[in-house]
Parts: structure tokens; sequence; C-alpha cells
């Protein structure tokens, strides 16, 4: 594993948005596995600026997002696919056919995950996968478990995850109960990995993800066994790791 330690989260975001771009530099058509959250956030307005710059052309890429709150439409403002429009695809010229997110519209869990493993399989694959961290280990919306998912599965919340995102919502009966999610199978078949991370709130499960012991328990341990995953962080972040390598 790589890790570039950034001095501060606008740094990490160039570094991480550098990445990316040498990746669309470098195979145009490729696949890029996205995330939502707080940390891309930087990310993809670096990546906007750039375009908006004329270094960067995104007619020929194709993105596939990692999760997706079950029940929700595109058009609400908590859906992923609605993030995604908002922080990055409504500003550069992604082909939005060629962007894709779980249909949170599907009622049928098993054909929602059946449909977006074979989006998956047809695109070839992940060429770089961009992920964050959950401060549980979690990525994408693969929680601590008795074993790792392989495919999209839809998961239920944790009661902790649904208060939480009640102040989001009308009323706790609007609060997405279940989410789709890539599985950690999909995710290590992506060819390269980048985990961008920051803040201090990150620094002790940054440290547990990458040299603690590899288990479900800290779904993230799992990248210890990709061959390519490049790890940044601001200092805060990486804080504890560096201590400890
Ligand atoms: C969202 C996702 C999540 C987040 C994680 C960290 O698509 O994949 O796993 O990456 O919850 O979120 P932030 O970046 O808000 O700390």
């Amino acid at each position: 594993m790589r890790v570039y330690c950034a001095k501060d989260y606008e740094h990490a975001s160039r570094t991480a948005a550098n990445i990316i771009s040498a990746q669309i530099i470098m195979k145009p058509d490729c696949v890029l596995g996205l995330a939502t959250g707080s940390t891309p956030i930087g990310t993809y307005e670096q990546l906007i600026r750039w375009y908006e710059k004329g270094d960067l052309d995104f007619s020929k890429v194709k993105s596939i997002n990692l999760d997706e709150y079950k029940g929700l439409t595109a058009e609400n403002d908590q859906s992923y696919r609605y993030f995604m429009n908002t922080h990055l695809f409504d500003s550069v010229n992604i082909d939005k056919n060629n962007t894709f997110v779980p249909d949170g519209t599907e009622a049928d869990s098993e054909k929602a995950c059946r449909d977006y493993d074979e989006i998956i399989r047809s695109h070839g694959g992940v060429d770089l996968q961009i992920l964050g961290l959950g401060h549980n280990g979690h990525i994408g919306f693969n929680e601590p478990a008795d074993d790792f998912a392989k495919g999209t599965h839809c998961v239920k919340l944790t009661e902790s995850t649904i208060s939480a995102n009640a102040r989001f919502f009308a009323s706790m009966d609007d609060v997405p109960k279940e989410a789709y999610t890539m599985g950690i199978g999909s995710i290590m078949q992506a060819k390269k990995i980048v985990v961008i991370v920051s803040g201090e709130g990150k620094k002790d499960i940054v440290k547990k993800a990458f040299l603690g012991p590899i288990t479900p328990q800290v779904p993230a341990s799992v990248l210890q066994l990709h061959s390519d995953v490049i790890l940044v962080g601001d200092e805060a972040a990486l804080s504890e790791y560096n201590k400890g390598v």
C-alpha cells in the first residue's frame, strides 16, 4: 500500500483528484467507482475545476457508485444519486447514461442487487475505486459483520444510523431503513483503490483498518489484501497510523 500524507484536507483532496485525473487521462473510457459522504467532496470540487480549465474530459468516463438508500428517488435531496448529480455529474461533461447508482426505487431487493452486479460485470469491473472510511471501518454500506459480503446486497441500517439521519428528514417514518451497497468482493476486484481520509476523528480507525488484524468486524481491513491501494489522508487522519508503521 502506498500512503500519501497531505498537510490538510485541501491538499489531500488535490492529491486524490490528481490520481483520478491521471486515470482519466491514461484511460479516457475508464470505469470509476465513486463514493459519497463528506470526504470526497473536495476531490470532486477539484476535478470540476480542472474540467472547467479544459484539462479533463469526462465524455467517455463511466461511473459506478458504491451505494444508495432503498426507497429514495433521484430527486430526493438525501439520495446518493442526488448527491452525485449535485457534487460532480451536473458540473462536468459526463454522460449521465454512463453513471450508475443502485436503484433506490426498486422495491425488490434481490432484483436491485442482481441488476447492479450485472452492471458492474458488464462494464468489466472498476478501474479505479474511490473509498471513504466510516468511523467503525465500514466501506460503502458494508458495516462490521461476521463475514465479508461478496456482491451487492441490501443492508438494514442500524438504529443509531437511522436516528442520526433523522435530522435530514421531515419525520422518522421518512428515514430510510435499508440501503443497497456494492459488496466487499466487488470492491476488492477494482484494479486500483484510493481511500481518502481526513480529520482527527478518523485517526483511530485508519490505524485499526490498515495496521490491525484483517477481520469483517473492521470491513476496511480487507483492503490490506489488495495489491494496489493508495491511502490519501491529511496529517490529522494519518497521525496514529504514522506512529504505528
Ligand atoms: C458513501 C460511503 C460511505 C462513506 C463513509 C465515510 O458512499 O461509501 O462508506 O465513505 O461513511 O463518510 P464521510 O466521508 O462522510 O466521513
